[in-house]
């Protein structure tokens, strides 16, 4: 028999479990589907974020910072650790029981929210009465009908042309996540967020790492000063960056891959290296919803059309997160996957695209929300510009991390704050606050003129905020 509900999410993932909880709360009878599985065939809901996207990668990231510090930076504080040692299955079962610890999290949060949770592969019947009929198919099969339907299935990683992924030499990020053993040589294709932090991981746990990217400058969405700053650091941290390759053909054999490309000049070249990570974007995915039965509008990328609300071109059928257009962010996943509850609700969710924070947590972290600078002049936006170095902050120095600067961004004329721009330490945490001035449509004295602690990071803030008025105080 059919289970009635007023609110059916597909996909557990950021988009989908928040959608899930957002409309419990808000008095719906919510049931959420999730087909991501465990090592043991249970559920794991938590989509891409939680098992093989920002939660265990910060989690690697976090474990070969520390082997790095303790390798080579911890001797400048007169510690000395003796031979260093690194037990890789031990750090990657961290890695595991926080991915878990995650999963559980969730299934423990549909329950204090009275939301139901299905786990199986969920897909269109038809509509029936105003509303829709969702199988969910898998172990045990059921049927279910709804009023409301929130599509949140995600993306996959995009393989390129001729190469697919086996994860054990051509690795996605998942395989990314779980290298048993420190290749001595790892190829990247893609300067992108993966490629960076996956390339930092292995980089920092020993292997000789290159990257290759298509396009001929590095970070292109992030601003160009910011972008050179990170190049530079990255490069003395011994990661290899070839801009503006053309890959050919990429070779498997039992121990390794071949990649044969055009470098920047067009002439021929070979990379051989033992893994070799492909992060050259992700693709929405719709994969067994049955999109084609019931009419579901996709795009030409395979993406979800939704207008400005995330409604889809079916009634009461809405779509959040990375299968829908925008930035490919857990949070932007979140912020929709709530606007929408509550729009279902009758209220007026909304998520505001201009203030989405983007973080890379590379070492030194990349940071930025708002417009870059040359976006600013490509638009003839006239601007003023003000940057603060780590370099001249205290909290900083102690820490002996004063790579980057923090750079503001402000109208010419009334001074609101159209953009900031971190690389540096901590630049994940320190953007908070121009998100919030953002939000609150500030000026760039708004924050020169508030108080930060002593001696801290956020600092270097105010001290940004102050060089828009040529005014810095400590440089
Ligand atoms: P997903 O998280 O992909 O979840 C979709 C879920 O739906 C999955 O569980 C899937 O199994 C399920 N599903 C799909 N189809 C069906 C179906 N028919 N029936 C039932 N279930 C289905 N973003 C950040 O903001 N910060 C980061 O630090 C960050 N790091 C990342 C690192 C990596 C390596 C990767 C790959 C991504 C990272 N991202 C990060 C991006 C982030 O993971 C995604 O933007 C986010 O997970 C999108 O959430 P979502 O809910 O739209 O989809
Ligand atoms: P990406 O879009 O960040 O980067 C892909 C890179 O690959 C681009 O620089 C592109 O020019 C390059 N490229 C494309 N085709 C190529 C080719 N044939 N040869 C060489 N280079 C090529 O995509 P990525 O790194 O795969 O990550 C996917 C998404 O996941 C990100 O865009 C982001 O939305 C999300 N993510 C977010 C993170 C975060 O917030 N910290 C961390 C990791 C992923």
């Amino acid at each position: 028999m059919s289970k009635q509900f007023d609110v059916v999410v597909i996909g557990g993932g950021p988009g989908g479990y928040i959608a899930a909880i957002r409309a419990a709360q808000l008095g719906f009878n919510v049931a959420c589907i999730d087909e991501w599985k465990n090592d043991k065939g249970g559920p794991a809901p938590g989509g891409t974020c939680t098992n093989v996207g920002c939660i265990p990668s910060k989690a690697l990231l976090q474990s070969s910072e520390h082997y790095e510090h303790a390798g080579h930076h911890f001797a400048d504080h007169g510690i000395g650790v003796g031979k260093l040692s690194l037990d890789l299955a031990m750090l990657l079962g961290r890695k595991d029981g926080i991915v878990k610890q995650n999963n559980d999290g969730i299934l423990y949060l549909f329950k204090k929210n009275k939301v139901a949770f299905f786990h199986g592969r969920g897909s269109f019947v038809a509509g029936k009465d105003g509303g829709w009929q969702i199988k969910v198919g898998g172990a045990a099969e059921e049927e279910l009908t709804t009023k409301h339907v929130i599509i949140a299935t995600g993306s996959n990683a995009r393989a390129l042309p001729g190469a697919d992924f086996d994860e054990k030499n051509i690795l996605s990020n998942d395989g990314a996540l779980r290298i048993d053993k420190v290749p001595k040589k790892l190829g990247v294709i893609g300067s992108g967020v993966i490629g960076l932090e996956m390339g930092s991981v292995w980089r920092r746990l020993g292997a000789e790492v290159t990257v290759l990217e298509a396009l001929p400058t590095f970070l292109g969405a992030v601003d160009e000063q910011i972008a050179k700053e990170a190049h530079k650091a990255f490069t003395k941290q011994g990661l290899k960056i070839e801009l503006g390759v053309k890959i050919s053909e990429v070779k498997t054999s039992g121990s390794g891959v071949k990649v044969i490309y055009a470098d920047a000049k067009g002439g021929d070249k070979e990379l051989v290296v033992d893994k070799l990570i492909v992060s050259i974007g992700r693709v929405a995915n719709t994969i067994g919803l049955n999109a084609e039965g019931v009419g579901l509008k996709l795009d030409d990328r395979g993406a979800i059309v939704v207008d400005d609300d995330c409604k889809t071109n079916l009634d009461n059928v809405w779509a959040v997160g990375d299968v829908v257009r925008g930035p490919m962010l857990a949070h932007k996943a979140e912020e929709e996957g709530v606007a929408v509850a509550e729009r279902i609700a009758g209220q007026h969710g909304h998520v505001n695209f201009n203030t989405i924070p983007w973080v890379i947590y590379t070492s030194p972290e990349i940071a930025w929300v708002g417009q870059t600078e040359q976006q600013l002049k490509a638009e003839g936006r006239a601007y003023k510009a003000g940057t603060f170095p780590f370099l001249a902050n205290g909290r900083a120095r102690a820490l002996g991390d004063t790579t980057g600067m923090v750079k503001f961004l402000a109208d010419a004329k009334s001074d609101e704050i159209l953009g900031v721009h971190i690389v540096g330490p901590q630049a994940s945490e320190l953007i908070s606050e121009a998100v919030v001035a953002m939000e609150f449509k500030a000026s760039a004295e708004d924050i020169a003129r508030i108080c930060h602690a002593h001696p801290s990071l956020s600092e270097a803030t105010k001290e940004a905020a102050l060089a828009v008025d040529k005014r810095t105080l400590n440089f």
